[in-house]
């Protein structure tokens, strides 16, 4: 399957963040835990060219602890200001203050030379589709001021916000890419539902998932559904829909609803704590 989503909506969002970007002092870019580098818009780079940066490893009460160190380290290793958050409780959010600060030494150093005293510093928010910016945006602003939902792509419009006299921050729609060069990085940001589930044949989604699952953790998808031993993703998958009696007229078995249980079991962590991709992988 080809994975690939670019809706019209996104080409007008980055063009705002475009437009947007001499406003700005540091770009807090929100990755998914479970897939750090896949989950990394390529065009945030390029519009963030001489802006400081800062990596926050969300929803890494989904991902697997161990790989979260791994990638704390490698993100550091690569001299970029990064924190493990949780947004939906707020874990590790109170950190970001302090390293807003940080990360924009030298900016605030320019400005007390230049008599300029107290202008806060102006963070741009961003993050793909459904990597939880909403709710950062809520767990960190403490009230419920931006919308948030599952579908991919709810936040669309513009909308700044004041957090308190040092820091405001710009909110940005969740965008990917025009073209995924490697089909690896698609199919991870499908895994997460950064993609339109409506584009994807689910079935076979389904079977890349546990794919990847059997390669480093077999035992999440026999513990859960009691499905095992050395079967095929699509013997897997059909195990699934018997065990969870995703039966269809005529005795055949629904494995689009399988897929759909195997999905939702994955994305919300009934799976248990699950990385995807693996710093030590990257660096080889
Ligand atoms: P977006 O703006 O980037 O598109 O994402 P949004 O905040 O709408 O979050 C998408 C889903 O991810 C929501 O779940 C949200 O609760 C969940 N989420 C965000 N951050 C975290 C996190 O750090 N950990 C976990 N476990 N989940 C997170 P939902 O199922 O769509 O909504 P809800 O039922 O949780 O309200």
């Amino acid at each position: 399957m080809n994975y690939q989503w670019y809706p019209g909506h996104m080409t007008k969002a980055k063009r705002m963040m475009q437009e947007n970007i001499k406003l700005i002092d540091l770009i807090i870019e929100l990755v998914d835990a479970r897939i750090p580098l896949s989950s990394r818009n390529p065009d945030i780079d390029e519009l963030g060219q001489n802006k400081a940066r800062m990596v926050l490893l969300n929803k890494s009460d989904l991902a697997d602890p161990v790989y979260n160190k791994q990638w704390m380290d490698y993100f550091k290793g690569q001299g970029a200001y990064v924190l493990e958050v949780n947004s939906k409780t707020g874990a590790g959010i109170k950190g970001i203050q302090g390293m807003v600060q940080e990360a924009c030494r030298e900016k605030l150093e320019r400005d007390r030379k230049r008599g300029i005293l107290n202008r806060p510093v102006r963070a741009m928010v961003v993050g793909i589709p459904n990597v939880g910016k909403s709710t950062f945006i809520n767990s960190f602003a403490g009230k419920a001021c931006t919308k948030t939902g599952n579908k991919p792509g709810v936040t669309k419009g513009k909308q700044w916000i004041r957090l308190n006299k040092n820091l405001e921050l710009l909110d940005t729609p969740g965008i990917l890419w025009p073209k995924f060069e490697d089909q690896t990085v698609g199919m991870h940001l499908a895994f997460i539902g950064s993609m339109n589930d409506e584009i994807i044949v689910l079935e076979e989604l389904a079977c890349d998932l546990l794919d990847c699952l059997g390669e480093g953790y077999p035992e999440a998808v026999a513990g859960r559904y009691g499905v095992k031993g050395k079967a095929s993703s699509a013997e897997l998958l059909e195990g699934i829909a018997r065990a969870r009696g995703c039966i269809l007229k005529g005795e055949n078995l629904d494995l689009k609803k399988a897929a759909i249980i195997l999905l939702e079991d994955f994305r919300s962590g009934r799976l248990g704590r699950i990385t995807v991709e693996h710093p030590l992988q990257e660096s080889t």
